[in-house]
């Protein structure tokens, strides 16, 4: 997710158990093939075996709209080390609309299908491409032809957000039409859009059909819900609500890798970024926020969230 899933996130949301693989924030493609550390800068993991510390792999996502350019730049990745490409037909937002990305191609099925081919023609014999759609821009009357021109176009695998773009992230997401689309597709179809708890995951999947689904904000206001749903799957036990101590845990460390590389100002906005995303679903997280929204200071902040001392607590070694 792009300005709010980079390496570091992956990291530690993978973990633990639950995630069979993860994708990079967008890398937008204009036109001229992307010099190598752009891609890097997506995907560090390029360099450390495309998957992340815990094994997960990673796809790189591209958004573009010009087959040539975006074939281009698989092609780029692919030499990178790529082990997987995706194609964001998905974007709602209104500077990459305009610039005729994202979305925007789900007006006209045959641009998907193009965009596709020619990546799937660059790369497709040596690493799969995937696509992932939302049901349409302004209404679903072309969702099925977008799918199916994805698949057409050589994706071994299609995510479906399950609302319009004009719908924005407004609720509710339709399931029941991912379904309909699965139904008229040879390849895996994963579900997407609102699942927030092990309910909405077995809802998704029911009215969906699909066997996968792909978990976005829900994985921030609760870093532990893709190994809930799997720890469902594999013993049809349900794990307890997550403690505010793994939320504080997981918010010091995060606040730990980012500041090896990024200024202290940026830091303290990211880590009310991913408690802003908690505090959604959580009450403990929406009180937490409301303390140190107002906040500057790293240090202070991690120490309102009582998240410095989860910190040590964590990597101090168990007494023996
Ligand atoms: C801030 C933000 C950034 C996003 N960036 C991306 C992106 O780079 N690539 C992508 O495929 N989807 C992106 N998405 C969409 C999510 O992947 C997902 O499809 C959407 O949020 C619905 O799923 P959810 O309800 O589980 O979050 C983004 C969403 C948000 C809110």
């Amino acid at each position: 997710m792009e300005g709010v899933i980079d390496a570091h996130t992956r990291a530690l949301l993978t973990r633990r158990p639950g995630f069979d693989w993860t994708v990079t924030e967008f890398v937008r493609v204009v036109d001229a093939r992307l010099p190598p550390r752009v891609f890097r800068r997506h995907c560090p993991e390029l360099d450390d075996g495309v998957t992340t510390p815990s094994g997960v792999p990673v796809a790189l996502q591209l958004l573009g709209s010009d087959p040539a350019a975006l074939a281009a730049n698989a092609e780029q990745a692919r030499k990178l080390g790529a082990t997987a490409i995706d194609l964001n037909f998905g974007c709602p937002a209104k500077l990459v609309n305009r610039h005729d990305g994202g979305a925007s191609l789900l007006r006209d099925p045959q641009r998907v299908h193009a965009a596709v081919a020619a990546v799937h023609a660059a790369v497709g014999s040596d690493i799969p491409v995937t696509a992932k759609i939302r049901l349409g821009f302004s209404h679903r009357r072309l969702a099925l032809d977008c799918a199916k021109a994805a698949e057409d176009g050589g994706a071994t695998q299609l995510v479906v957000h399950a609302r319009t773009r004009d719908e924005g992230y407004r609720p509710p997401a339709h399931w029941e039409w991912i379904g309909r689309i699965r139904r008229h597709l040879g390849i895996p179809v994963v579900a997407n859009g609102d699942i927030w708890s092990l309910e909405d995951y077995w809802k998704a999947r029911t009215l969906s059909g699909c066997r996968d689904v792909m978990l976005g904000r829900g994985a921030l206001a609760d870093p532990w819900l893709a190994q809930r749903i799997r720890h469902w799957l594999t013993t049809g036990e349900t794990l307890p609500t997550t403690p505010w101590q793994a939320r504080g845990a997981i918010l010091a460390e995060f606040a730990a890798l980012q500041r090896t590389t990024l200024p202290e100002r940026v830091v303290t906005s990211l880590v009310k970024q991913w408690l802003n995303h908690m505090r959604q679903r959580d009450a403990e997280a929406a009180r937490r926020f409301h303390a140190v929204k107002r906040i500057n200071d790293l240090e202070t902040l991690l120490t309102g969230l009582g998240a410095a001392r989860e910190e040590r607590a964590r990597s101090q070694p168990e007494p023996a």
